[in-house]
């Protein structure tokens, strides 16, 4: 009897929506090189200027918006809808082009820019075109409105699904992300630890590049379509 399709975990980062045309963090020109993480992704700096980062948010989801999911996100639905062993996807990322694509059941480990989430109640909503400090939360109607997404210092969501998704997994493939920033950075090394095979698909080499038994260089646009494709084809 052939062995069994290995559970595939895939975790996705900002490079993988770098063709879409949204920025990334990290590399040159990208977003955290422009503006100070500690004003905009952080509790303390919502805190100190909330108008300043719901600016920024606005306009990080007009451009989320107007975004269209590339050929890597396509692949990766693609994998999701044909691999049999089951694929686990789980994103760093804000934007929604994997839904776009057509992946199912995407799990956003740091939120959505899409939902917005009352500081004070914890409700949760559709985000509106432009958000702003005053807008009345829609359950207990304070002034408290903030992007659903995760910041630093914040915990990421879903993480014990993750947890259980990383034990079991057979195969575990990190696209686009500098591996920098923890928990995610230290999710190759735990899929290995419980025995899962490692693959890197990235522009360059990561940070944690060791911890990967396999790497494909290249942009994500091209390398992932092939990736998937020499598992499908
Ligand atoms: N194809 C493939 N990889 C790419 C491409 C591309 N076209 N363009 C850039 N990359 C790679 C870069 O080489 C880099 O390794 O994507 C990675 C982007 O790294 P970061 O900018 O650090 O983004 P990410 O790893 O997703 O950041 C993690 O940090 O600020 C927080 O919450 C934010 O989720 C984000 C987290």
């Amino acid at each position: 009897m052939s062995k069994p399709n290995p559970h595939i975990v895939i975790l996705t980062g900002a490079g993988i929506s770098a063709e879409s045309g949204l920025g990334t963090f990290r590399d040159v020109g990208g977003l955290w090189s422009r503006y100070d993480w500690r004003d905009l992704a952080t509790p303390e700096g919502f805190a100190r200027d909330p108008g300043f980062v719901l600016a920024f948010y606005n306009w990080r989801r007009e451009r989320v918006r107007a975004a269209r999911p590339n050929p890597a996100h396509v692949a990766l639905a693609r994998l999701q809808r044909h691999w049999r062993g089951g694929v686990t996807l789980i994103t760093q990322n804000v934007d929604d082009l994997h839904e776009e694509a057509g992946s199912e059941d995407v799990i956003h480990m740091h939120g959505t820019h899409l939902r917005a989430l009352c500081a004070a109640c914890g409700h949760r909503w559709p985000a509106p075109e432009t958000m702003a400090a005053s807008d009345p939360c829609p359950a207990c109607a304070r002034p408290a409105t903030r992007p659903d997404v995760v910041w630093f210092g914040e915990t990421p969501y879903h993480m014990d699904r993750i947890g259980r998704a990383l034990t079991g997994a057979g195969l575990f493939v990190s696209i686009g992300t500098s591996g920098t920033v923890y928990p995610a950075a230290g999710f190759a090394a735990a899929a290995r630890q419980a025995g899962a095979r490692t693959c890197e698909l990235n522009l360059e080499p990561s940070e944690n590049a060791g911890h990967f038994d396999e790497a494909r260089h290249g942009p994500a646009s091209r390398v992932v379509p092939d990736w998937v494709a020499s598992l499908l084809d």
